[in-house]
């Protein structure tokens, strides 16, 4: 696999692919590659000189959010900011606690990655932080192993069974206590955590783990929260949890999609930073690009997804091809589209529905729209497509939420296309 991959970049002259979908992480090289976003950038610097509160950073799915909030903590570790290199990915029924060891996982983890694997070992405070995290990631306590991520660099201790309250208190102290050596040790302003994918949770769920998080987590001193969600959280916060609302530092920093000229920008610079070659060019036209920017709404991550995936599909067709041509890309991307579509579970009339939604965003009062009887109705086709990903949601205020079918879902069921 992974020699043809390579393979196939080389091909056009690349080091590797390009146009990688996966998110920027926090470094040198990845932020080189960021381009817009320098207002949103500003702002984000602006708020967290509060060193502690949560910041809300809002945008559709695909957007660009994870790799602004990386692009803004390198900033700001040059400000003394201990960044985290994982997020944290929310889940249903989440405890606050489950919130407060993965904080403490990953500072911990980022700790070393700036200052050196030992760098937990030289002080009690540290050093019993990361044995808190070492422990309860071998104790599998709260049966949660996955969200205390990946990272953690910790190498596995014996087994300590204690029971969950106990151990959110001494979590408490030890997280404190860590942050606080961390400081003082390495002259750091605070730590940054990051929450992401809130968009996963229903409001309700959202708003409960948020009440619940405020006093244990989101109000640790020393600690900048950064919530990673879709337009219309921070509504949705304040209208359903007043008390939360409270803590969150001035509003929330929205992500609209980049430009299309941002995009053909992205797509230079990463052109120019991979080519083995002078001459390397990205085998795709530059109105096929527009095209997908079109039918995606400006989703980057679908742009360089559906990029890349083109390319593979044709070399593996046509081994020896140098510029795909647009028509050949757009009979691709439809069958993507459609391959996607028929694995789910969509049902003749499920098709007939998203065939009118595609036309253009709605709201649940338009249910006559769709033929359907009442508003209850269309919600309940609207959560299960919602659960296959074909729709997504934005809230525009305390009352009105937008509803818009997905990329996938506009190419196959278009009528102007
Ligand atoms: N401003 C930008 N400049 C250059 N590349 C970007 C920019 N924003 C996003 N990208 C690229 O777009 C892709 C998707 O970005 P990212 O994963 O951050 O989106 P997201 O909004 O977090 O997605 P999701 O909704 O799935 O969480 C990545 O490959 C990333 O490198
Ligand atoms: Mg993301």
């Amino acid at each position: 696999m992974t020699s043809l991959d390579q393979g196939v970049w080389q091909h056009f002259g690349f080091r590797s692919n390009p146009l990688d979908p996966r998110p920027l992480s926090v470094s040198h090289q990845d932020r080189e590659l960021m381009v817009g976003r320098d207002q949103e950038n500003r702002k984000f610097a602006a708020l967290s000189s509060n060193d502690h509160g949560v910041i809300i950073v809002e945008g559709n799915i695909g957007v660009g959010k994870t790799s602004f909030v990386n692009a803004a903590q390198y900033d700001l570790s040059k400000r003394g900011f201990l960044p985290s290199h994982q997020t944290i990915e929310v889940r249903e029924n989440m405890e606050p606690s489950n919130l407060v060891l993965s904080a403490l996982s990953n500072l911990v983890y980022s700790l070393e990655l700036a200052k050196g694997r030992d760098a937990n070992m030289k002080d009690l405070s540290l050093r019993e932080g990361k044995q808190l995290v070492a422990n309860t990631v071998k104790g599998g306590w709260g049966g949660q192993l996955s969200i205390l991520g990946t990272g953690g660099g910790v190498q596995r201790q014996e087994t300590i069974e204690q029971a969950p309250t106990i151990i959110i208190n001494t979590a408490l102290q030890k997280l404190d206590k860590w942050i606080e050596r961390a400081k003082e040790k390495f002259s750091y302003r605070a730590g940054i955590v990051v929450i992401n994918n809130l968009d996963r949770l229903l409001d309700q769920e959202l708003v409960e783990l948020l009440n619940r998080a405020r006093d244990v987590a989101l109000l640790r001193p020393n600690i900048l929260w950064t919530l990673i969600g879709k337009v219309g959280t921070f509504t949705t916060i304040e209208g359903q949890a007043r008390r939360v609302s409270e803590i969150i530092t001035g509003q929330p920093i929205l992500l609209n999609p980049l430009s299309l000229e941002k995009i053909h920008e992205a797509i230079h610079v990463r052109v120019n930073k991979f080519a083995a070659r002078k001459e390397a060019r990205f085998p795709l036209e530059s109105r096929f690009i527009d095209l997908l920017y079109e039918v995606s709404q400006g989703e980057i991550r679908f742009i360089f997804k559906r990029l890349t995936d083109i390319v593979y599909e044709v070399v593996a067709e046509l081994p020896s091809v140098d510029m795909i041509p647009s028509d050949l890309a757009f009979k691709v991307l439809t069958k993507l589209a459609e391959q996607r579509l028929s694995q789910l579970p969509l049902t003749e009339s499920d098709k007939r529905m998203l065939q009118n939604m595609a036309q253009h965003p709605f709201r649940i009062k338009d249910y006559k729209e769709f033929k359907l009887s009442s508003q209850q109705a269309l919600l309940n086709r609207v959560r299960r497509l919602q659960k296959m990903e074909l729709l997504q949601s934005e809230r525009r205020d305390a009352k009105m939420v937008i509803y818009r079918t997905v990329a996938d879902v506009n190419i196959v069921f278009r009528k102007d296309k």
